[in-house]
């Protein structure tokens, strides 16, 4: 048995893209789809209630902060992450490589993992695919992630060749080390930046070692659209039919779509969340910063196309108060809506892949919602 099986329903006839289904210990869920992030075992601000009350089918958190805090021992003891928050449905844990690279400055790479400072306490730390795989496992996320690199866009080819190469070590490594295969599944990260061959050996390399779905990792990370969209584009070609795809860290609306046009199955992504925070919200018109002076005595809800709790409920000029004021309920609402708006928009993408028009509904959608906005 295996812990993670992906089904393909079908393919939409217009562009590709793929709706699927895909069958985890805590349920199955439709893909493509967007999970949001809770990376200390909490999407900040929502119950789990709240989650399910907005279709959220699957979420992530992350290795390297509940490495941190509490401690994955305590999760453990509680009975595993599910339980620990109250979340009985699939849970995604990212191995913590990318966490490694983008919140420390000290870090050195060596052939067996990675030293760094814990970015709370200034503490040294050595994190190795065996500790992350080991982690994971104490967690019991339904997919766990591989411990990779992620370097930084602009790297050299060399840098990336090398890196890519000890990716694929790693990924060796983490499948060695893995305990409980029977009920967590545990996936791939193709590297490569923006350099084909190396997409496509990284690609190879890890299809070699046969996990039962994979990610596209190394990209969202400051380089061009279109380079993403390039390289997504390109590495499909060298990944199963009938395993998932995962593309890491990208949430952005037109991102989204354009991803699942190129056979793109699972994304995620802080911005929605985090961007809510700060006031900024995904609207059917694209993106309104609500703490904007012009929305003080607006009336009407953030998006008036959206059918959330919040819209129902609440004014723009109630909103740009509650943040600028830095009421807990304005964080609430803004993140509640940027939410929904994001799966209520996978839940269309999928609609438009079972009724082979999901060219015409991109081009719907990009036309209200201008091009480059969240
Ligand atoms: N999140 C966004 N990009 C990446 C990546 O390349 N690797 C990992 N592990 N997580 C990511
Ligand atoms: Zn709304």
């Amino acid at each position: 048995m295996t812990a993670i099986r992906y089904e393909l329903i079908k393919t939409c006839k217009q562009t590709g893209a793929r709706l699927g289904r895909v069958h985890t210990p805590h349920g199955s869920f439709e893909t493509p789809i967007f999970m949001p992030v809770g990376t200390l075992a909490t999407v900040k601000t929502m119950t789990p209630e709240e989650l399910k009350a907005i279709n959220a089918e699957i979420i992530l958190s992350n290795t390297y902060h509940l490495w941190l805090r509490p401690g994955e021992d305590i999760v453990q003891e509680a009975g595993g992450l599910h339980q620990f928050m109250n979340w009985d449905r699939p849970i995604l844990t990212d191995s913590g490589g990318f966490q490694v690279f983008s919140l420390s400055d000290l870090r050195e790479i060596e052939e067996k993992g990675v030293h760094f400072r814990n970015h709370i306490s200034g503490e040294k730390l050595f994190l190795t695919p065996e500790k992350a795989t080991q982690i994971q496992n104490a967690l019991g996320s339904d997919i766990m992630m591989a411990f990779d690199e992620c370097p930084p866009f602009p790297a050299e080819h060399k840098y990336m060749k090398d890196s890519v190469e000890r990716t694929s070590r790693w990924a060796e490594r983490c499948l060695a080390a893995h305990q409980r295969p029977e009920d967590q599944g545990l996936f791939g990260i193709v590297q490569g930046g923006e350099y084909k061959d190396l997409r496509k050996q990284s690609a190879q390399d890890l299809t070699s070692l046969d996990f039962p779905g994979y990610a596209i990792g190394g990209l969202s990370v400051g380089e061009p659209k279109e380079i993403m969209n390039e390289m997504v584009e390109y590495t499909t070609q060298f990944l199963p039919t009938d395993k998932p795809r995962y593309l890491m860290g990208v949430g952005s609306a037109d991102s989204l779509i354009d991803g699942a046009i190129r056979g793109i199955d699972m994304f995620d992504c802080v911005l929605p969340t985090r961007i809510a925070r700060n006031g900024t919200l995904m609207t059917s018109q694209g993106r309104l910063v609500v703490r904007n002076a012009k929305f003080a005595r607006d009336f009407s809800p953030l998006d008036p196309n959206c059918d959330c709790y919040t819209c129902k409920n609440y004014t723009r000029a109630y909103i740009r108060h509650l943040i600028k004021t830095d009421e807990i309920l304005g964080l609430r609402l803004t993140t509640y809506h940027n939410l929904y708006f994001l799966l209520n928009l996978m839940e269309q993408v999928r609609e438009a892949i079972k009724a082979d028009r999901l060219g015409d509904f991109r081009e719907e959608f990009f036309e209200n919602y201008g091009f480059n906005k969240p």
